[in-house]
């Protein structure tokens, strides 16, 4: 199957660097083609940066004016600002300084000074409808972090994707919810009459995953045996990222069990981190969490946890809308494997 296989640790840039996204790069193709917007969604490590920015490349590679932003570290509005003034190319600086300090914000490349939020408000959407009307499609990546910031800026978008196709944004996250925040139609006519698209990035099929693998390590001369592929998918599951951990370690000439052993750690580390933003220091859904760590009933988690129907459920919904978790009937689980493992080590 096409796609350069290496193992890489960064995100892809390229098409050609793609394993197996040919549907998803067409899906998308069609969308920019009738100037529609669209999200990536899925879970952590499935790819949605690399395929945001294999796109962006791919356009740029057309004449198209391409803008990435990563709002990864973003908390604030102000922040959201900063970013896209920093990822922007240099001829618009001189414009983004000129937005500044009509707005008073004090700007620089690494600093932006105290706002208080209107303005920034005010100045994001500024730079917004200043954009260059000419073809332009802007990734704002992680756009979730600061979702709940842009309630503001709903009418400002609005407006921009009603404009027609010479503007795209492509909206990546691992929550859904991120474009519930642009679609509801509540307040100033938000996206209502045209949601983004959505193209969801799903884990490779276990044939798919080892499929990758061997290519990948026949691409770097690491010779190996069938039972170790089968024992990488059996332990790591097929998450893309958690796949490049292990190759990474072949291919740095670490044994099968040491690159293995190597890759479950560090896939847990990350999956620890998440799984501690989703249990946020509270010890009923830490619980909940752990029973998914195997599958339980919602009826079986009301008893355990003690907490209402209500609560429960919209915990639940929010870790469905992160892939974070799977439903079946009334029976929910953790959908990845390491995500498991670390939860009965939390
Ligand atoms: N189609 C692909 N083919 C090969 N490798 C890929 C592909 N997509 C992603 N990868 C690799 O998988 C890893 C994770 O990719 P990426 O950072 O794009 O995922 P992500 O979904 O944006 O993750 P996060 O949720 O952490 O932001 C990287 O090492 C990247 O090089
Ligand atoms: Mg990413």
């Amino acid at each position: 199957m096409q796609g350069v296989v290496n193992f890489s640790m960064k995100p892809r840039a390229e098409i050609s660097e793609l394993y197996d996204r040919e549907k998803e790069v067409k899906q998308i193709q069609g969308v920019i083609g009738r100037g529609d917007w669209l999200s990536i969604l899925g879970p952590r490590m499935v790819g949605k940066t690399s395929l945001a920015r294999a796109i962006l490349d791919s356009y740029e590679r057309k004449g198209w004016n391409v803008l990435y932003v990563d709002l990864g570290e973003a908390k604030t509005a102000k922040d959201l600002f900063s970013m896209l003034y920093m990822q922007m190319p240099k001829g618009f600086i001189e414009r983004a300084e000129d937005i500044a300090s009509r707005f008073n914000i004090e700007i620089s490349r690494v600093k932006i000074g105290y706002t208080p939020g209107s303005k920034t408000m005010k100045a994001i959407d500024y730079v917004l409808n200043n954009l260059p009307r000419k073809k332009i499609i802007i990734v704002l990546d992680e756009f979730q972090t600061v979702a709940s910031g842009i309630n503001e800026l709903k009418g400002t978008f609005h407006k921009l994707m009603m404009e027609g196709k010479n503007l795209v944004f492509i909206f990546t996250g691992s929550a859904i919810g991120l474009m519930k925040t642009l679609q509801e139609p509540k307040g100033d006519e938000p996206l209502a009459g045209r949601p983004p698209a959505e193209v969801v990035l799903e884990p490779w099929s276990e044939s798919l995953a080892k499929e990758y693998l061997r290519a990948g390590l026949k691409g770097c001369g690491v010779p190996f045996t069938d039972e170790e592929i089968d024992d990488v998918t059996a332990r790591l599951g097929t998450l893309t990222g958690w796949l490049n951990y292990y190759g990474r370690g072949r291919e740095d000439g670490r044994s099968h069990e040491a690159s293995l052993r190597k890759a479950e750690a560090d896939a847990k580390t990350v999956a620890k981190t998440e799984l501690g933003k989703a249990i946020a220091g509270s010890a009923w859904r830490k619980k909940a969490l752990k029973m998914m760590g195997i599958e339980s009933h919602f009826n079986e988690m009301l008893t355990e946890t003690n907490v209402s129907p209500t609560s429960l459920t919209k915990f639940l919904d929010r870790m469905e809308r992160m892939y974070m978790i799977e439903k079946n009937g009334r029976n929910y689980s953790i959908a990845d494997k390491m995500y498991r493992s670390a939860i009965r080590e939390m």
